[in-house]
């Protein structure tokens, strides 16, 4: 019996294409692992009317250990009319699997690192402080930085209305701040909850501090904005302090988020691990992945007490899907598959995929289509971009 059981979920469109070259290289790691399928996705709302099936949810209950593609979502009028006829008009509603895959599970840490590869073209660069305005002269500033995001609470909890229930307007009408509200109509106001609860906050925090401690770097940034949402901002930042304690030989540093993306533009290999709540930190790690190739290098692990699952920060891409040879890029994919490698304690795999991909990417002669900054289409490959099944077989090559 293999060690591990890995319950594969490649979901819809390029998740389709990705997570198989994801599996290739697993097995050229010799991860000891057998692995079970799992439906998600849009099919499974078509034909179902639940993006998530329950036996989906039993595998990842059993087994533990999820890796995933991506999904294709639509807006509510489209999800409807595409329903199988039967299922219409039944009141089913869809919803996003992953979101409810994250909350059934309370997969509450959110990690994204964002490594730069050097020798990738789409990799940030700086000007020399001695360069003038037209001469050459770059620095490729090493950025290493892994964001912790609060995965369940906050902005995306999803506690939220458009004109909110007459209980709702009095409780806000007990807040002396609601009053240059209390006379706009009830449709006018829209108005969504930002809950931070201090065992999710610390939970997060602890794993930041885990993590820099694992790696060995010097600091932790807390990245919030206490000094204007003060309560839920202010909860992170005091709960980061306190945490911070038991870990004394790391900083705590703190920085707020409109400031945060700036100094990112500014000085990106400052930042080693940065802990934010939900949305803040969907925002730098977005930011951050930009630096360092965008969605094609963007890996993501959603990690839970029990329950953990790994995917590409990417979405479906459907434009891209039905393209033979596939041209999308596997790396992101196969990145999260190290991040499992990482999480079951199997971490010289891990590093040595990534030395692989470090290796392919800094000798630049296999590129799919977005480090070569190729519009994506059937014409790319003729273009001189390598498919999908090229990068990974690269990688493979490097890991003979
Ligand atoms: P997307 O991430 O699917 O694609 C945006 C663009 O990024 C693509 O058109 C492509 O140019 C590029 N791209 C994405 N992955 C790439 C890769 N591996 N290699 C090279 N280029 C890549 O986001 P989009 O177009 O906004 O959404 C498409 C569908 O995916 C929607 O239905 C959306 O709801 C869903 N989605 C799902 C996510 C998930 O499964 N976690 C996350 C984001 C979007
Ligand atoms: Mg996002």
């Amino acid at each position: 019996m293999a060690k591990h059981t890995v319950v594969t979920m490649p979901g819809d469109g390029i998740g389709n294409q990705v997570l198989p070259e994801a599996l290739r290289v697993l097995k050229a790691v010799s991860f000891d692992a057998e692995y079970v399928h799992a439906d998600i996705g849009w099919e499974c709302w078509i034909n179902e009317g639940n993006a998530l099936p329950q036996h989906t949810l039993d595998l990842l209950a059993k087994h533990k250990l999820g890796l995933f593609g991506a999904i294709t979502s639509k807006p509510n009028k489209a999800a409807q009319e595409e329903l199988k006829p039967e299922l219409r008009g039944k009141g089913l509603v869809y919803y996003s699997p992953i979101v409810t895959m994250r909350q059934k599970f309370n997969l509450d840490i959110c990690m994204r690192p964002c490594v730069g590869f050097v020798g990738n073209p789409l990799y940030y660069i700086r000007k020399k402080v001695a360069a003038g305005f037209d001469e050459p002269g770059f620095d490729e500033p090493k950025i290493d930085t892994t964001v912790f995001r609060q995965n369940t609470e906050g902005m995306y909890a999803g506690i939220e209305w458009t004109n909110p229930p007459e209980i709702v307007r009095a409780a806000l009408n007990s807040h002396p701040k609601f009053k240059s509200f209390a006379t706009v109509p009830g449709p006018d106001v829209a108005a969504s909850v930002r809950i931070i609860t201090r065992p999710a906050a610390r939970r997060i925090v602890t794993a930041a501090f885990e993590y820099a401690k694992k790696r060995g770097f010097k600091g932790v940034t807390i990245c919030e904005k206490p000094n204007v949402v003060r309560e839920t901002s202010g909860m992170m930042e005091e709960t980061a302090k306190e945490v911070a304690k038991n870990y004394p030989g790391i900083a705590l540093w703190s920085t707020n988020i409109d400031a945060q993306l700036m100094w990112l533009n500014k000085n990106p290999e400052d930042y080693n691990v940065i802990v934010a709540s939900n949305l803040f930190g969907d925002i730098l790690s977005d930011a951050f992945a930009g630096l360092v190739g965008g969605l094609g290098f963007a890996a993501s692990g959603n990690i839970g007490e029990d329950v953990a699952v790994f995917e590409p920060t990417h979405g479906s891409a459907p434009k891209y899907a039905e393209l033979n040879p596939p041209i999308v890029n596997p790396i992101a994919m196969i990145l999260s598959a190290a991040m499992m490698l990482d999480h079951v304690g199997e971490s010289a795999k891990a590093d040595r995929i990534r030395q692989a991909i470090a290796a392919v990417v800094k000798e630049g002669k296999v590129r799919t289509y977005d480090m070569m900054r190729l519009p994506g289409g059937p014409k790319a490959i003729s273009q001189g971009a390598a498919s999908t099944n090229q990068m990974t077989d690269a990688i493979l090559e490097k890991l003979r």
